[in-house]
């Protein structure tokens, strides 16, 4: 039986434990460029023991940022900073992921500890967001442009160019972000794709968006190194996108070689009903991994080394990832392998400490 801390190996990749830090994103940066906060924040939880360190959704343009404090990997000069977090993650023995992202119609807002509010259109901070549709995400928000097929296949490139910037800067595991209602989610969600051409409508065309960013990736990014996504498994919400979807949706990814999904929801309708709880997205997961045998992770609400460890026991999933628990304890898994018994070892130089 498989545990939490035994590795696992996708690609030419192992990874130390099934443990993973979820992406998060830390509104910390100007111009998209990384530094010293990111380097201690990932590094730190590199040297807590994790298996996986997936730094945050890290724009591919300046209009997909979340906000103008994004990180972002639009332009060569946003590689070497990302370099050094990398060396220093690989050097505690973690695998280095990165998330790339187009935030689409939720863009264009402001920190969460200033509000997180959309800007306003008179703020020299604002942007015009893009998206599928021409519907905005809530009535406070800005109705995005709709992307033409010429726009589209651009951003494509740019999430093409911005994998072979993270493959130059040292990531060895790339996540293509896909859910929580951000650009490619709100093409693959019929709640806010409303396009009559060959990107709306059926399941067909509502996935071609990210089969073809997928696509576009595999033109540079190596077959040797793992190639990743996160969705949202479901919008909780009537005629909105649902767990079987993702389902038909990962066979396919399957087939192309994608080699594991990592299971999120919601994100994309402002008053769905989320039914929150510990692993409440587990049986995403589950549905996921076993009715289209691919690899996948579950997040959301995991805080317990006894539930991780049932997870991965019970093959609900194959990695287990952690966020906001990880930001209160960034050596969770050295506390998870004591209490769960398992002989982990802390950094030399923390060794007296656990
Ligand atoms: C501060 C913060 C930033 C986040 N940023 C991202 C992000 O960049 N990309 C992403 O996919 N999810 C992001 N999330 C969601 C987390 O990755 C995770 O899926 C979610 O918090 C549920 O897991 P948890 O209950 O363990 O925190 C963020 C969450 C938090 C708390």
């Amino acid at each position: 039986m498989t545990t939490l801390f035994d590795p696992l190996t996708i690609r030419s990749v192992t990874l130390r434990n099934r443990i993973g830090v979820s992406p998060m994103c830390q509104y910390s940066y100007k111009d998209g460029f990384s530094n010293e906060w990111q380097l201690v924040h990932l590094g730190a939880r590199a040297t807590g023991g994790a298996g996986l360190v997936i730094a945050e959704a890290t724009a591919v343009e300046p209009r997909g940022r979340i906000t103008p404090y994004d990180a972002g990997l639009w332009d060569d000069a946003h590689i070497a900073p990302l370099k050094r977090i990398t060396d220093f993650i690989k050097s505690q023995g973690a695998v280095t992921g990165i998330q790339i992202a187009h935030a689409g119609r939720k863009g264009s807002t402001d920190k969460p500890w200033s509000g997180g509010k959309p800007l306003k259109e008179s703020d020299d901070r604002w942007w015009q967001t893009v998206g599928p549709s021409p519907q905005a995400y809530s009535s406070d928000y800005q109705t995005p442009h709709e992307l033409t097929k010429n726009e589209i296949k651009e951003i494509q490139s740019l999430f093409a160019a911005a994998a072979k910037r993270s493959l130059a800067a040292g990531f060895e595991w790339l996540e293509l972000h896909a859910a929580h209602g951000y650009l490619i989610h709100e093409f693959y969600s019929p709640l806010s794709n409303h396009r009559i051409d060959e990107y709306g409508g059926s399941f067909e065309n509502r996935i071609r968006f990210m089969i073809e960013t997928i696509q576009a990736i595999q033109t540079v990014w190596p077959k040797e190194l793992p190639l990743t996504t996160r969705i949202s498994g479901s919008d909780w919400y009537e005629g909105g996108w649902t767990v079987y979807e993702s389902v038909e949706l990962a066979k396919i990814l399957k087939k192309m070689g994608v080699d594991l999904v990592d299971c999120s929801s919601g994100g994309n309708i402002s008053n769905a009903k989320v039914p929150v709880g510990p692993g409440y997205q587990v049986p995403i997961s589950d549905a996921v991994r076993n009715k289209a045998n691919i690899a996948t992770a579950t997040v959301g609400l995991i805080t317990s080394p006894q539930h991780a460890d049932e997870i991965i026991r019970n093959g609900r999933a194959d990695i287990v990832m952690l966020g906001r628990e990880f930001l209160r304890d960034a050596y969770w898994p050295l506390h998870a392998a004591k209490t769960l018994g398992v002989d982990f070892k802390a950094p030399p130089q923390y060794l007296r400490a656990f």
